[in-house]
C-alpha cells in the first residue's frame, strides 16, 4: 500500500511528565526531552514531504500547572526558539504562533514576531506553534472579531478565516501520544473532519518510525466528509 502523504500533521506531545517520572526525573527533564524529538520530527516532516504542522506546546488551561513548571517551559521556549531560529530559516520553515499573546512575557512575544516576521518568506514547511492556545478562547476571539464586522451574513469561510489557524488548511491527521483518547480544547473548529490517531508512546519515546506508523494507519482511511462513498 502506498503511503498518503497527509498536508497538515497535527500534534499534541502528550506523556513527557510520565516519562521523567518513569525515570526519577523532574517533569521539565521530559519536556526538554520533548523539545528534542519535536525538532526532529519537524525535520522529518519536511523529507516527507507534509506542507503544515502544528504543534501543541502550551494549554490556556496549562497555566494551572505549578508555576516553577509553567516558567521553565517558557523558558525552556524561549531557549529553543532562540538557540534554533537560524536552523528553522536554514531549512524554509515558515513559522506562525497561534493563540493569546496577552498574557505571555513581552521579550518571548518580541522574539515570536521577529521569528514570524523572518519566516515569512520560506515555504518549506508552514511550522504553528500552539503557545497559549485554546479551541474555545481560539472561537471565542474569533466572535468578537465577527461581530465587530457587522456583516449581514458570516459564512464558513469568512469565519475559518477569522480563526489562529486562517493560513492552514484544517489539518488531515492529528495525532496524541501517551494513551489519551481527548481533543483537550485543541483545534476544535478545525479538526471537524480531521483522522484522529492515538498512540501510547509517551511522546519523549517518539520517534521517526511511530510518526510513519502514524500516517500508515492513515493511509488505510477512507476520508468521506459526511458523503457516501462509490462501492
Ligand atoms: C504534555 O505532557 C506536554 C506539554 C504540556 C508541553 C509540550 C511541550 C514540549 C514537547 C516542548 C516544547 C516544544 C517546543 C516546540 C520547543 P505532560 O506534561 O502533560 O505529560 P504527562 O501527561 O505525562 O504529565
Amino acid at each position: 500500500m502506498s503511503l498518503k502523504i497527509p498536508e497538515h500533521v497535527a500534534i499534541i506531545m502528550d506523556g513527557n511528565g510520565r516519562w521523567a517520572r518513569k525515570r526519577g526525573l523532574p517533569r521539565i527533564a521530559g519536556h526538554y526531552k520533548g523539545a528534542e524529538v519535536a525538532e526532529d520530527i519537524v525535520e522529518f516532516a519536511i523529507e516527507l514531504g507534509i506542507k503544515h504542522l502544528t504543534l501543541f506546546a502550551f494549554s490556556t488551561e496549562n497555566w494551572n500547572r505549578p508555576k516553577e513548571e509553567v516558567e521553565a517551559l517558557f523558558e525552556l521556549l524561549r531557549r529553543y526558539l532562540q538557540t534554533k531560529k537560524d536552523k528553522l530559516y536554514k531549512l524554509g520553515i515558515r513559522v506562525r504562533f497561534i493563540g493569546r499573546r496577552d498574557r505571555i512575557n513581552k521579550e518571548l512575544v518580541k522574539l515570536m514576531q521577529e521569528i514570524e516576521e523572518e519566516s515569512k518568506k520560506f515555504k518549506n514547511l508552514f511550522l504553528n506553534l500552539a503557545v497559549d492556545y485554546g479551541g474555545r478562547d481560539d472561537i471565542l476571539r474569533a466572535v468578537k472579531k465577527a461581530v465587530k464586522l457587522q456583516r449581514e451574513e458570516i459564512t464558513e469561510e469568512l469565519f475559518s478565516s477569522l480563526l489562529d489557524l486562517s493560513c492552514s488548511p484544517d489539518p488531515d491527521l492529528l495525532i496524541r501520544t501517551a494513551g489519551e483518547k481527548r481533543i483537550s480544547n485543541f483545534l476544535l473548529w478545525n479538526l471537524a473532519y480531521t483522522e484522529l490517531y492515538f498512540s501510547e508512546t509517551l511522546w519523549p519515546d517518539f520517534s521517526r518510525e511511530e510518526f510513519l506508523k502514524a500516517l500508515e494507519d492513515f493511509s488505510r482511511r477512507k476520508r468521506k466528509f459526511g458523503r457516501v462513498l462509490d462501492e
